[in-house]
């Protein structure tokens, strides 16, 4: 009897050990940072000896992890809550990561969220030896020059405020969210949308006020912006420039476009939505970062988030030339931890989009029947409505060994090559993007040049006195936005079928 007890007993503890283990998530956490895989990640650039060689494992795990704080909402002054800052001031410095305390997936996912959130710099947009201890989120004109969206509750979701130290609150920007939010007209945040943060105006108004000198200011544009190929195409054209002609150059850009890091000055791309991030095969509108399992996203954000800053592209290190040729150490910047990272991607993975208010009728059957006759669907097939390939630019010329290496559609679309041909993004390719989400996006085309789906499927955009309503290269004042010509000539009412269709989706 005693056995059978002890036996019973037994049975019942294994039973709920076993329980709880199918109940708790084991993550197989990637190495981020594995020296094969980091070099493969990328595909090469259209100047193929440029493209970077990044720094190995050894040197990245060495480099201090980025620590996550509790951090509180930014809110325009007038809508701030009485005593507010005061209230931050009388806060403790709080650590919030403990990958210990992770049990299920959706621990995972919400850890995620936080690091999305988690400021890595802290003061202003522009990187480097700026001392800003003021709060420019509190000043009315910057809220005048920058224009920023607010949410409904009067919060600006993009930057968070932060107490490292009790007493002094900072600006914590830089995170996820800074680039990656979209604030919908009814004043929802959508965290992972298409961004709307209106970045490059934010970034003039800090070269603009910020206590940089005019050389450091340069340095950190060719830094960000460099053809090491074509390096005095930059410089000369940086040189003659004080701060505010520097910031001129950025100054006025729309939302929704943003001139990230190894781009060029003149080719600010559309900021993606990452709601959907989990079934794209390339990352980027040029498809620079192949995506084959969720270690290859993390490896996006640590490359993209610091890490490709110490590449050298051909001898060209770009957080190198910006210290003024200083030799790196690791301590010369800071990385996610791998926890970290795998939290981040869980959390992508898991978004979805909002409820989309255009429902099917009459008018977009219709619209989906002129989708299926043009042709759309070779390239944007459902359910991802992209066929996750990618397309050569006009002037590109396919190497041989990219037709077994990657997913090309022989098929030049014909939109404007600069962005893909002349950047360290650029590969010579745009990839298909998906057309899920339309509805919540603009603008519209990898530049953003074009802000509405009447105007993407407006024919005159192709003539050369056309003057685009979104983002304008400062070169061109007026001229054709050119290339993907399809659906451009059905009649009135079949366009309007079709962009309703695409607003469903
Ligand atoms: C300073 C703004 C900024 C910040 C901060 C930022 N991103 Fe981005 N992100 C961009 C822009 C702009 C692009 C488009 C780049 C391109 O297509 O060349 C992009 C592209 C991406 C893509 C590719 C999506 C696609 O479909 O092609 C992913 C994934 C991504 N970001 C994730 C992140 C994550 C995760 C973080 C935080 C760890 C982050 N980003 C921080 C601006 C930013
Ligand atoms: C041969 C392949 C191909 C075909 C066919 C095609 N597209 Fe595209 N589509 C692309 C590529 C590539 C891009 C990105 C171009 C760029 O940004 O440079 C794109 C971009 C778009 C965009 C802009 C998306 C955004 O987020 O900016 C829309 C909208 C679109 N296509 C709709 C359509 C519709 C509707 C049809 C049919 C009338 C169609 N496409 C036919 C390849 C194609």
């Amino acid at each position: 009897m005693q056995t059978v007890t002890a036996a019973t007993w037994l049975m019942a503890v294994i039973c709920a050990t076993s329980a709880s283990a199918a109940d708790s998530f084991h993550p197989e956490i990637p190495k981020t940072w594995d020296d094969a895989e980091i070099g493969a990640v990328e595909i090469p650039l259209s100047h193929p000896e440029y493209s970077p060689k990044h720094i190995s494992g050894q040197f990245y795990y060495r480099m201090p992890v980025r620590p996550i704080y509790q951090s509180y909402p930014v809110y325009r002054p007038d809508r701030e809550p009485p005593g507010y800052l005061d209230w931050l001031a009388r806060r403790e410095p709080r650590l919030v990561w403990d990958a210990s305390k992770l049990r299920t997936r959706e621990d995972w996912i919400r850890a995620g969220e936080l690091v999305f959130e988690a400021p890595i710099a802290y003061g202003p947009i522009g990187v480097g030896p700026a001392h800003s201890e003021e709060l420019y989120v509190r000043s009315r004109s910057w809220y005048e020059r920058v224009r920023p969206a607010l949410s409904s509750d009067g919060v600006l979701p993009f930057v968070r405020y932060v107490v490292r130290e009790k007493g002094k609150v900072e600006l914590g920007v830089f995170a996820c969210a800074l680039c990656h939010t979209r604030v919908l007209p009814d004043g929802s945040a959508i965290k992972g949308g298409p961004g709307n943060f209106p970045f490059d105006a934010a970034f003039a108004e800090d070269i603009e006020t910020e206590t940089r000198s005019v050389t450091e200011n340069r340095r950190l544009l060719e830094a960000l912006y460099w053809k090491p190929w074509a390096p005095s195409e930059v410089s000369s054209k940086l040189k003659p420039l004080d701060a505010k002609d520097l910031a001129a150059l950025l100054a006025g850009r729309p939302a929704g476009v943003l001139t990230r890091h190894r781009l060029s000055l003149d080719t600010p791309v559309q900021i993606p939505d990452l709601i959907g991030v989990e079934h794209r095969a390339y990352l980027d509108h040029t498809g620079l970062q192949l995506h084959r399992s969720i270690g290859d996203l993390m490896r996006y954000a640590a490359l993209n988030q610091g890490g490709d800053d110490f590449a050298s592209f051909a001898g060209f290190v770009p957080l190198a030339h910006f210290l003024g040729g200083q030799k790196l150490t690791p301590e010369a910047g800071d990385r996610y931890s791998d926890e970290q990272l795998y939290a981040l991607a869980l959390y992508l993975y898991s978004l979805r989009p909002p409820a989309n208010p255009n429902h099917a009728n009459e008018q977009t059957r219709r619209g989906g029947r002129v989708f299926a006759s043009q042709g759309c669907a070779n390239c944007h097939p459902a359910p991802l409505y992209t066929n996750n390939k990618l397309t050569p630019a006009v002037g590109f010329r396919v190497p041989e060994e990219h037709r077994r290496r990657y997913n090309i559609l022989p098929v030049v679309v014909g939109t404007d090559p600069e962005a893909t041909m002349e950047t360290r993004r650029g590969t010579g390719y745009y990839k298909v993007p998906s057309l899920l989400g339309l509805w919540y996006r603009a603008p519209l085309g990898h530049g953003g040049w074009v802000s509405t789906l009447e105007e993407w499927f407006d024919p005159k955009r192709l003539n050369d006195n056309y003057v685009p309503t979104g983002f304008t290269p400062p070169h061109r004042k007026h001229g054709p936005v050119t290339g993907h010509e399809f659906g451009l000539n059905v009649s009135t009412e079949d366009k309007a079928a079709l962009i309703a269709f695409l607003r469903t989706l």
